[in-house]
């Protein structure tokens, strides 16, 4: 029935109805700068995502909007935000990527108690990195993330690198009725076994976009935010040629992009883009990551003036953030086995077993099905997370460097997120990363092994999950222990 829903809504409708620039919207929501205290007020709200005739979409929100306001900060200050629910559930704000004292991270019931209906939850902790991060809930995370609930966190360098524009997108996907109401089928079992909860409507910003515009000779970092439950977007920037100064808020060596840019769920980007198009050239971003299914994103509009005649001479470099490098040579190693999921039996005998009782995968297909019918689908190491409190899959010694070997024995794509730490993504199917991006989520294809290095060097219990927020619900997710 999901396959029916797709298809009956004319999502290009949707996108051809929207107009305006994103530009407005981008500045609309930006809160000021500051290390004063601030609030976030999570409660209902009506949102104009997609824009005439269609009628606004009831959402969950942070302070009305959708995403909440951009919260800004500069490398060092200190985050201090009191959040004051105002829905008719429970919730937390998770700050994805911040490596912040475990008490504050925001996992209901494992580092604090969740915040009820009318309460409030203060949170205050140092920001040590720059970068571009977001927020989101801990608690039923595919319903609360899935009605809006999501904002960007940018962190600023002492300085800065020059650019014309510092643009952020968050890119969504929501899954919309004829009337543009958000589709009530939350963790149903066919999207948790699945690819999770593929939407049918994209909105950068919280608005399906039309075109941006751009000026000839303009510079623009553009900070990508992926706050999708589950769509994984691949971008192909047409006559452009961006070059990745960041991934997940963390520096990388400057590089043109190859291709396209593949961004799972809560993975982001930092791109630098020269805007070398003609004046009154229109040029279209396309989101081909579903083959079969490209579609126009939005487009590069070029207005009638030209800001400068030739590229911005100025370096594009990021600082180095303050995460301590791995020391590959004395190294922990630890075995990691993504399984699971519709196929997963099927890859699993294939690939040899994992690490949940040597070859044995055969729970059969009786305990199959006992799984999904539990909604116990996804298992790391062979355990199904019923819930944020488990016994830690992992124990990790403090301050050494760790190697997890992970390997994706599922039909499935999955982004891989640990809290607390960034991670150097060290190899891909034994093959060394050119880059060793420092990452908090890194995007595994089905059958794949990635290897990735960190010092365990913040103390705490810290969730280590899928970012697909329907595997996640359903099992995949685990306890890593830093002590
Ligand atoms: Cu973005 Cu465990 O979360
Ligand atoms: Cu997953």
């Amino acid at each position: 029935m999901r396959r029916e829903l797709h298809t009956s809504i004319d999502r290009r409708a949707f996108l051809v109805g929207a107009t305006g620039t994103l530009a407005a919207s981008v500045l609309a929501a930006r809160a000021t700068a500051g290390t004063t205290k601030r609030r976030l007020v999570p409660a209902e709200a009506y949102a104009g995502l997609v824009g005439d005739p269609y009628p606004k979409t009831r959402v969950w929100s942070y302070n009305g909007i959708v995403p909440g306001p951009e919260l800004r900060f500069r490398q060092g200050d200190r985050l201090t935000i009191e959040v004051e629910n105002r829905l008719s559930q429970e919730t937390t704000v998770h700050w994805h990527g911040i490596r912040l004292p475990n008490a504050m991270d925001g996992v209901p019931h494992l580092t604090q108690k969740p915040i009820g209906p009318g309460e409030a939850f203060l949170y205050s902790f140092d920001l040590p990195d720059a970068g571009t991060y977001w927020y989101h809930p801990h608690m039923l995370s595919s319903e609360q993330v899935g009605r809006g609930l999501y904002g960007p966190l940018i962190i600023e360098e002492a300085e800065p690198i020059k650019v014309d524009r510092d643009v952020t997108w968050v890119l969504d996907d929501w899954r919309l009725t004829k009337s543009a109401q958000i589709d009530d089928g939350f963790g149903n079992t066919m999207d948790a076994s699945h690819a999770g909860r593929i939407g049918n409507t994209v909105t950068i910003n919280g608005r399906v976009p039309d075109a941006f515009s751009v000026r000839h000779g303009e510079r623009i970092r553009l900070r990508l935010i992926n706050a999708a439950n589950a769509r994984i977007f691949g971008l192909e920037f047409a006559g452009h040629e961006p070059i990745v100064i960041a991934y997940d808020g963390q520096p990388v060596d400057p590089h043109p992009l190859q291709n396209r840019l593949e961004l799972g769920p809560a993975m982001r980007a930092d791109l630098v883009i020269d805007m070398l198009g003609k004046p009154g050239e229109r040029f279209t971003v396309i989101d081909s990551f579903y083959r079969r299914q490209a579609y126009r994103l939005v487009d590069l509009v070029y207005d009638g003036t030209a800001l400068r005649e030739s590229r911005l001479d100025a370096p594009f470099a990021l600082p180095a953030n303050t995460m301590p490098e791995p020391d590959l040579t004395n190294a922990l190693r630890h075995e990691v086995a993504f399984q699971g999921g519709m196929m997963g039996m099927m890859i699993e005998r294939e690939m040899g077993g994992g690490t949940d009782g040597g070859t044995d995968t055969g729970r059969g297909m009786g305990s199959m099905m006992g799984m999904m019918h539990s909604g116990r689908i996804w298992r790391i190491n062979g355990v199904a997370a019923e819930g944020h409190v488990m016994k830690p899959m992992l124990t990790l010694a403090r301050g050494r460097t760790h190697v997890l070997a992970m390997t994706n024995m599922t039909a499935w794509p999955h982004p891989i997120h640990l809290h607390g730490h960034s991670f150097r993504v060290i190899s891909r199917n034994k093959v060394k990363t050119t880059h060793r991006e420092w990452q908090d989520t890194v995007l595994m294809s089905p059958r794949e092994r990635v290897e990735i290095a960190f010092v365990a060097d913040n103390p705490g219990d810290w969730m280590f999950h899928c970012h697909i927020l329907e595997h996640q619900a359903a099992g995949m997710m685990g306890v890593i222990r830093v002590q």
